[in-house]
């Protein structure tokens, strides 16, 4: 097949590509650099705030894989992008003749009070709204996220985490199971992902900046309300009834102490 892989220099993107490459699939990797670093996989430049390099992107495309990401708190900014992102590609995946669109969610986003889910779930109705058959694929927390929050919220040599509990899963295996969703043609929702372990986020953060020899104290922060209670719950890392990842979180960081 011949697939798209939209934000393919991302964390969970560049994953798709390599696994989809992996498989003898030929893979387009978009982004606004329009450069891969994966060996077979050619890079496509676009821009999905504006639409502009889709419909190059697009053409002969037969399924396409939206791992594109906002980082962004702000419910308006998150979901102006997400959503705008994703009528663009589906408008421009329609004129293609584009036969899947294969979204990347997040498990557990249904009326939450965090913003970035909200657009996210956002997201998803665009999908269902749209005229290209659809799968979505709900993943937890990669291993990485603890780091990527601890880079955010560090102030000297202290690092600021909420107490939130996830079952983290591998974004090698994100990748996997969105190569999966291609090949099974669209399929609505797919099994949630989650990783095979319950781990805490400030934790995650501590062991990998340790791994990777960054000195710093994180300390726990339990918050407040609604949302403190849903993070320290555990319901964002999912029931464990749908489909599991075999990583751990510990393996994942000893890989991480390995390239330090
Ligand atoms: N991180 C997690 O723990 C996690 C867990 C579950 C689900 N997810 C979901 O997975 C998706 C991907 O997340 P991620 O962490 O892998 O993302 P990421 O590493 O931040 O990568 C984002 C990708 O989007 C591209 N991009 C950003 N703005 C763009 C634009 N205007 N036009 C074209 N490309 C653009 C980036 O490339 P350029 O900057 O070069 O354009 C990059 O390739 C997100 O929807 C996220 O909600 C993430």
């Amino acid at each position: 097949m011949d697939v798209l892989v939209v934000g393919g220099t991302g964390a969970a993107g560049r994953a798709a590509v390599v696994a989809l490459a992996g498989r003898g699939h030929t893979v387009r990797a978009l982004s606004r650099s329009g450069k891969t670093d994966v060996p077979g996989a050619i890079g496509y430049r676009a821009d999905l705030s504006t639409g502009e390099g889709l419909a190059k992107a697009m053409s002969g495309v037969d399924a396409v894989v939206d791992a594109f990401n906002v980082r962004s708190q702000s419910y308006e900014t998150a979901r102006t992008a997400f959503v705008g992102a994703t009528e663009r590609l589906l408008a421009a995946g329609k004129e293609a003749g584009v036969g899947h669109h294969v979204l990347l969610s997040i498990v557990a986003i249904d009326n939450s009070p965090f913003a970035y889910y909200r657009a996210k779930e956002a997201q998803e109705q665009a999908v269902l709204a749209g005229q290209v058959p659809y799968t979505i694929v709900r993943a937890t927390q990669f291993h990485e996220f603890g780091g990527q929050l601890a880079e955010q919220t560090r102030f000297g040599p202290f690092v600021v985490l909420p107490t939130f509990v996830t079952r983290p899963v591998a974004v090698s295996e994100v990748g996997e199971a969105l190569a999966d969703a291609v090949e099974a043609g669209p399929s609505g929702r797919a099994p949630d992902l989650c990783g095979p372990a319950v781990e805490r986020v400030p934790d995650m953060a501590r062991r990998t900046l340790k791994a990777r020899g960054v000195r710093a104290v994180v300390i726990p922060l339990p918050l407040p309300g609604k949302v403190g209670a849903m993070m320290r719950s555990g319901a964002l890392g999912g029931d464990g009834s749908g489909r599991q990842g075999r990583q751990t979180f510990d393996e994942w960081v000893r890989g991480e102490s390995a390239k330090a």
